[in-house]
């Protein structure tokens, strides 16, 4: 099924058709904005319409809410942003689950929703009939970044089919990893991750990938490096934080200067962001130019764009 006037929550979602027209529109839109400076003339205007998307974000974000709201502006489209959620009924007490149900009475075209673990928000968005695009739910999913990771490697690499994508650090707690994860072997990527016992993930998705012990093996091993930030604020479970302290898990899993030097020459560095300097990676790292993080975040405008347009069958001139 086409995701054209459905909801995206998860890299389930998606097929590898809509993904390779998705990407083609991505790669339309960045070129066209490199050489004029504008997309929206690609855009039927009749079909833009009055068209307008709804952000609800309860959780923080700097890539995903601006490049989502970027992207629309860019498109054309009309966009309402409630993030700010001191200002918001929530401060009255009102739940995710019921701001949400008010938002999509409103009948905006689409709802771009991050919120944290919530089984009573996450079947909001299940059942709306308002398309939502998954911009980061809990340690859930957030397939949106899982594409633009996806694209970012075939705009480096030329190919995502057979690349050895080797995640790097707090996999339990990364709704990135496990968006990664789906999408990328749909893709035909093969998947391995390394990180310290405690940031090992549980669900079964992940039982039959391959888990390497040691980073300096997997750094060999892999064409495309992508870390992951260790995520403190989801470390305070039942049991009590995590007691791995960063000097620990930085001297055996932080990606540095040394590991670089058993990198392949034209392989990748990616994360999605934002980046605990000094702990995944190195500033020497972030320097190199393998890295490809900021590249992320352009294609994340572009991608999205694409996603958006797709969503809402928009027409675009394609050529
Ligand atoms: N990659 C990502 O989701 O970043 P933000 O939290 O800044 O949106």
């Amino acid at each position: 099924m086409s995701i054209v006037g459905h909801s995206f929550l998860s890299s389930n979602d998606i097929s590898v058709e809509d993904i390779n027209k998705i990407f083609t529109r991505a790669s339309l839109f960045k070129r066209e904005y490199e050489s004029k400076g504008r997309i929206d003339h690609l855009v039927n205007q009749g079909s833009l319409g009055q068209k307008v998307i709804t952000l609800i974000f309860s959780e923080p974000s700097t890539r995903t809410r601006t490049s989502f709201q970027m992207a629309a502006l860019r498109l054309g489209l009309r966009v309402v942003s409630l993030d700010n959620m001191a200002v918001s009924s929530m401060k009255k007490g009102e739940t995710i689950a019921d701001t949400l149900r008010n938002v999509a009475a409103m009948w905006p075209d689409i709802i771009v929703a991050r919120f944290n673990d919530d089984i009573e928000s996450y079947d909001v968005v299940k059942n709306s009939k308002i398309p939502v695009i998954n911009a980061g739910i809990g340690t859930h999913e957030h397939p949106t970044q899982a594409l633009l990771d996806a694209f970012t490697i075939l705009d480096s690499r030329g190919q995502i089919e057979g690349e050895k994508v080797l995640i790097v650090g707090d996999v339990l707690h990364s709704r990135v990893a496990n968006s990664n994860l789906i999408l990328l072997r749909k893709l035909g990527a093969e998947i391995a991750y390394c990180a310290p016992i405690e940031f090992q993930p549980k669900n079964d998705d992940w039982a039959d990938v391959r888990q390497f012990p040691d980073r300096d093996e997997a750094v060999k091993w892999a064409s495309v490096i992508m870390g992951l930030r260790i995520q403190k604020e989801r470390h305070m479970g039942a049991a009590g934080s995590i007691a791995l302290t960063v000097a620990a898990y930085r001297d055996k899993y932080r990606i540095g200067g040394d590991q670089l030097n058993h990198f392949q020459q034209d392989g990748i560095l990616l994360h999605p962001g934002p980046v605990n300097r000094g702990v995944e990676f190195s500033n020497y790292v972030l320097s190199d130019s393998r890295c490809k993080v900021l590249n992320q975040v352009t294609n994340g405008v572009f991608v999205r764009a694409s996603l958006l347009s797709f969503t809402l069958g928009l027409e675009v001139k394609e050529a």
